[in-house]
């Protein structure tokens, strides 16, 4: 099976890796390249299995195109958020199109393969779905049926669950630094504090896994954060006070 991967970035670059560990060959299409082969229709590949790995705002043009140019072809789509429709009419009557989507970050661009007990998300056409998750079973991960009108909901839920972690983390960390003068000691002194945290939010026993001034109802050492935030960042005053309020509603509950 001949397989091809436009975009040779984060997850491009991990899909490759793990599709190598599994023994299939892929060809990875980088921008310029990708640029070169729709320039020369001769040059164009026939691959049995398109992936395509740019980004989300990319994706649908980049689909067109191969419905065009590879009707024949298959198709499989990394963006978690895109919707099937639009997929399905980037695509048209083209053959089999499906998502593939791994719960794993990637923040830098490097041949990296998927850890085990890595979920995916996958869906779409039926036959696709079974190459695609006897390409997860390989790699040890677990593989989760989603229905076409499921998709925003899921790669929401993982967007507020795990995307703003590293930015409040280093924010808290930078204020830290005004006083030890190093981020590598800011982080070493906060990694016990964020570690725990994590641990108690993945915890399904706990009801409330919840700390700090907020949940306890401090609302005038809230303020007083807040008006340190106000001299030194407006804007994260407000989203402070936007997760305060967030974290009272549990409370609250
Ligand atoms: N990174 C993750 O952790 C992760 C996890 C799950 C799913 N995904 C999904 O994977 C997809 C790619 O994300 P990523 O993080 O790998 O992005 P990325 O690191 O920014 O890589 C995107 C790649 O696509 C290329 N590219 C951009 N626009 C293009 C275009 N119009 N035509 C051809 N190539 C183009 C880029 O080339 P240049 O380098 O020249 O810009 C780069 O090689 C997204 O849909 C994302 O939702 C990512």
């Amino acid at each position: 099976m001949k397989l091809g991967i436009v975009g040779n970035g984060r997850l491009g670059s991990a899909l490759k890796a793990s599709l190598n560990a599994i023994d299939l060959d892929v060809h990875v299409f980088n921008r310029e390249h990708w640029a070169d082969v729709q320039r020369h229709e001769a040059c164009f590949p026939d691959l049995d299995v398109w992936i395509v790995c740019v980004p989300d705002d990319a994706a649908l043009a980049v689909i067109r195109e191969l419905a065009v140019k590879r009707p024949a072809a298959r198709l499989v789509c990394t963006s978690g958020g895109l919707e099937m429709a639009e997929m399905y009419l980037a695509w048209g009557a083209a053959a089999g199109i499906a998502k593939l989507h791994p719960l794993q970050s990637f923040a830098k661009r490097e041949q990296r393969v998927f850890e085990s007990n890595t979920h995916f998300a996958l869906g779409g056409d039926t036959e696709l779905c079974e190459l695609l998750e006897s390409w997860v079973t390989n790699w040890r991960g677990v593989a989760h049926r989603l229905g076409d009108d499921q998709w925003l909901l899921y790669h929401l839920a993982a967007t507020l669950s795990a995307n703003f972690l590293p930015l409040l983390i280093r924010r808290g960390s930078e204020l830290l630094q005004s006083l030890d003068n190093s981020q590598t000691n800011a982080l070493s002194w906060l990694r016990p504090l964020v570690e725990q945290s994590v641990a108690f939010g993945l915890d399904a026993q706990l009801d409330a896994p919840y700390s700090g001034v907020a949940i306890r109802g401090d609302t005038q050492m809230i303020n007083r954060h807040a008006d340190l935030l106000a001299s030194i960042d407006p804007a994260w005053r407000e989203t402070y006070l936007q997760l305060c309020q967030r974290m009272s509603d549990r409370r609250l509950n």
